[in-house]
């Protein structure tokens, strides 16, 4: 049996199927992902940019890389691995989509029963906390009108709605990823599976029993411990594996 049919297989006879996702999901939609030859943290320093003291430094900086990426997201359209993925969402109830990324594109493209790991760049929060508390709030201009963009209840900064570098999960959200571990299958899907703790949702998965699959252009640390690694881009092995299993329309 090919590795692809295996898969194939498996999805058909799985009751439940989690599909964990990162940027190069995205990179047919013309977003950059974060490591790699062309990657975001090859131009610039995360540390500069995506932690809490960075945005105390400079929080204009910060506004104006994320203003940008805002704008090259919201110029963007999700592509066929969003698309395929929203609709086992939809049409296969036991279907779990858990992202860490935080542009958008899967929820435009229809998906539901999403976990954001990591937030939301659609989504920004008061930095001091104030009358809105931890309370995070859609903002979707694009680009903003005022950088840094202030709190309309203080008028203090506002902050992206996003998980940063040494920021931890929102506890709930990372129970929800956790049970979805509990699955017959466990797809890790463009990502370098090198940040914690979405990187180990796969191994917990495995643990829990599940058929664990990676699609990857390349090899990562994921690659050995899981059952198939499927190599090559995510948008096309989607629609192969989603024709073959006879869920594709
Ligand atoms: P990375 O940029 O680390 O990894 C992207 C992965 O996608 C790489 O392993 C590529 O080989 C793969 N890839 C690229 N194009 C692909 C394609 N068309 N099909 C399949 N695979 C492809 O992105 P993430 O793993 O998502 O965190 O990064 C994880 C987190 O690190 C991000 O959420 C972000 C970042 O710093 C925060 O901002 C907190």
């Amino acid at each position: 049996m090919s590795p692809l049919t295996a898969v194939v297989d498996a999805l058909r006879r799985a009751r439940t199927i989690t599909v964990l996702t990162g940027a190069g999901v995205s990179a047919a939609s013309g977003i950059p992902t974060f490591r790699g030859a062309d990657g975001l943290w090859k131009k610039v320093r995360a540390e500069t940019l995506a932690t809490p003291e960075a945005f105390e430094h400079d929080p204009k900086l910060v506004w104006e890389w994320y203003d940008w990426r805002r704008q090259m997201i919201r110029d963007a359209e999700p592509n066929a691995a969003h698309h395929v993925l929203a609709r086992w969402t939809r049409e296969r109830p036991g279907t779990t989509l858990i992202t860490q990324n935080v542009d958008g594109l899967h929820e435009r493209a229809g998906a539901e029963q999403l976990i954001r790991l990591h937030g939301s760049i659609w989504h920004v929060r008061c930095w001091k906390a104030c009358a809105t508390g931890c309370t995070d709030w859609l903002d979707n201009r694009a680009p903003l009108p005022q950088l840094p963009p202030r709190c309309p209840h203080c008028g203090g900064l506002v902050r992206p709605g996003v998980v940063w570098f040494g920021e931890s999960l929102d506890r709930g959200v990372i129970a929800r990823a956790l049970d979805a571990t509990r699955c017959d299958v466990f797809l890790t899907v463009g990502t370098s599976a090198i940040v914690y703790p979405a990187a180990g949702l796969v191994h917990q998965a495995k643990r829990h029993g599940a058929f664990t699959v990676e699609i990857n252009l390349e090899e990562t640390s994921a690659s050995s411990g899981v059952d198939v690694a499927l190599r090559g881009k995510a948008e096309e092995i989607l629609q192969e594996i989603d024709r073959a299993a006879g869920t594709g329309h």
